[in-house]
């Protein structure tokens, strides 16, 4: 059976190098979610970069750009980092280019992995049904805030190790961590993300709809996976 383990995270990644190994990638809040929105709401693919300079090249190249430091839009961006803007709006066909504070950071120190794949709760099944047919080891990765671990993404991580018990073997107490606090927590996950420290953090900006979005298990059938570093649909 494949390994699973959990990196809480991405400054920690250096203790869990991802090659050979697949990697998912979580930000509940928001960036993780925000890319499986857009995938499925007919976004072409996304180019997810670690600085708002090259968000910045990017968007003058023709693409539609996403940016967002400390929860917040960056001026001069088309978008900031919330999922609804990409059902509000018509976005398809677009090719778009993103930038957060830690998601796409998180994303960039996964790339040696052999396929980088990309989690919400808004994908929590079609990610696991997809990962059960893996025979590579497995490496989840949560964004954290700043290097700090964070509540939502552990949250996830535990979600996910639910739904994988059975086909990987875990030896990790970090992934422990994680399924305890998701069967603690899995009855009201709106609630429980309001114990975080990010969930303050981005109160201030009224993003109410933006919370309850990204608590919403199974609502797009779709696995996103980077592929020559753009993020596409997993075909099928
Ligand atoms: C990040 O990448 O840090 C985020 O997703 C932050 C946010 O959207 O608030």
């Amino acid at each position: 059976m494949p390994s699973l383990e959990v990196c809480l995270t991405h400054e920690l990644i250096h203790l869990y190098p991802p090659t050979d190994k697949n990697v998912v990638v979580v930000d509940i809040l928001r960036a993780t979610s925000c890319m499986v929105t857009a995938l499925a709401n007919g976004v072409e693919s996304i180019t997810p970069v670690a600085s708002v300079d090259e968000c910045r090249e990017l968007q003058q190249k023709g693409y539609l750009a996403a940016a967002e430091r400390n929860g917040q839009h960056v001026e001069g961006f088309d978008l900031g980092n919330s999922p609804l803007s990409y059902i509000d709006n018509d976005f398809t066909g677009r090719k778009l280019a993103m930038t957060t504070t830690n998601g796409t950071l998180a994303i960039t120190k996964s790339k040696a992995a052999k396929e980088v794949l990309i989690g919400a709760f808004l994908n929590l099944s079609a990610l696991a049904e997809y990962l059960k047919s893996k025979t590579d080891d497995l490496l989840i990765v949560c964004s954290g805030w700043k290097g700090k671990v964070s509540f939502e993404d552990t949250l996830f991580a535990g979600a996910l190790v639910g739904q994988l018990q059975s086909s990987y073997e875990m030896d990790c107490d970090s992934a422990v961590i994680a399924l305890e606090l998701f069967k603690s927590s899995k009855n009201d996950l709106l609630s429980a993300i309001q114990k975080s420290s990010h969930y303050n953090r981005l109160q201030k900006l009224n993003i109410e709809r933006d919370f309850e979005f990204c608590v919403t298990v199974d609502k797009y059938p779709i696995v996103p996976v980077l592929m020559d570093g753009v993020l596409v649909r997993v075909p099928g």
